[in-house]
């Protein structure tokens, strides 16, 4: 019995080998494979641009003038290397690298404008406008609450805490884990990484912007880059390509629905300085720029918030 399971099993492996390889060659002979060193390698998305290419360090320094000011909570801990070196796991799944030099601009102004307006310190009749604060913070100040809530697969690791931390800031005991499975770092028991390291920080939030919240939903990359194909249903509900559904897929109707609201308008303000700083300009911000009508992806009275 075992020896002629493992001769059926030899042929077997060969098969897969062969049918592995025809693949391959196949899919070259359709679609070119790039390397573009370190940043972008083994991917279609490589054979443009990368954004290190497109968006350099001054544009950076430009984008979060204030990060560093001394009023500033996070001095000294977010820096351009750190946003490239994150990129370079996301880069050859098209994070950045999707569509023409445009297109590409314009999801690092939209992905940073959602960083921006969540890590702000500008409030009001701050210097430089309220717009050039982003990146001031790392974490969630005064936390309202525990952010623990019993879960099986993730139960709260004691004396860990689970408020607010990151460039699209993780709450809840949930998140935390959801998010270090899919970067495979543990940070269920230490959520403290988040706070700690700039890389992986922005490693987090290109995995939320990369990947749909629930499966066979797009991914806010999906929506903005016009990868996503609306259904009656998303029509119906007013959800269509553009940048107000990448707020959608992150938020909700803890912005989205509720017509012309600050939370929403701020996120958008943020997208549009971000553009016009990065000589794009706000007038190519896109089509459905708000979600001030559209109906949540996830209602939350379905499920726990993620923010
Ligand atoms: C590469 O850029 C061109 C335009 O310059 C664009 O049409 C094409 O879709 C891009 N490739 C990928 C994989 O996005
Ligand atoms: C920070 O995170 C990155 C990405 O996960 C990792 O490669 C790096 O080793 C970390 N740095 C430190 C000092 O832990
Ligand atoms: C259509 O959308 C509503 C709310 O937006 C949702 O409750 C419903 O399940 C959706 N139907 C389908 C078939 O996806």
């Amino acid at each position: 019995m075992a020896a002629k399971k493992r001769s059926s099993a030899i042929p077997m492996a060969v098969l897969v080998l062969l049918l592995g390889v025809g693949m391959v060659a196949a899919k070259s002979k359709k679609e070119k494979l790039c390397n573009k060193g370190w940043e972008c390698k083994a991917s279609v998305y490589c054979c443009n641009e990368t954004i290190s290419d497109l968006f350099q360090v001054y544009q950076f320094e430009n984008l979060f003038s204030k990060r560093n000011t001394p009023v500033a909570q996070a001095v000294g801990f977010w820096d351009y290397h750190s946003f490239i070196t994150a990129s370079a796991v996301y880069q050859p799944l098209g994070f950045g690298t999707t569509g023409g030099k445009q297109m590409q601009m314009k999801e690092v102004a939209a992905f940073l404008g959602h960083v921006g307006s969540k890590t702000s310190c500008g409030y009001g009749v701050a210097t430089g406008g309220p717009l050039a604060w982003g990146l001031c913070y790392n974490h969630e100040m005064s936390p309202s609450k525990s952010y623990c809530e019993d879960s099986y697969i993730y139960p709260c690791t004691p004396g860990a805490e689970y408020y607010g931390r990151g460039a699209l800031p993780v709450y809840w005991n949930f998140n935390y884990g959801t998010i270090g499975e899919g970067l495979k770092v543990d940070l269920l028991n230490h959520p403290e990484y988040l706070e700690q390291n700039a890389t992986l920080a922005f490693q987090a939030a290109m995995w939320r912007w990369m990947n749909p919240m629930k499966k066979k939903q797009p991914s806010a990359h999906d929506v903005f880059v016009g990868k996503w194909k609306p259904t009656k249903n998303d029509t119906l509900s007013k959800r269509l390509p553009g940048f107000g559904a990448t707020m959608n897929v992150l938020y909700g109707d803890f912005v989205c629905g509720q017509g012309s609201v600050d939370s929403m308008n701020n996120i958008v303000s943020h997208y549009q300085y971000y553009l016009d700083l990065m000589g794009v300009g706000r007038e190519l911000s896109g089509d459905n720029l708000d979600c001030a009508e559209q109906k949540a992806f996830n209602p939350s009275a379905e499920q726990s918030s993620t923010s």
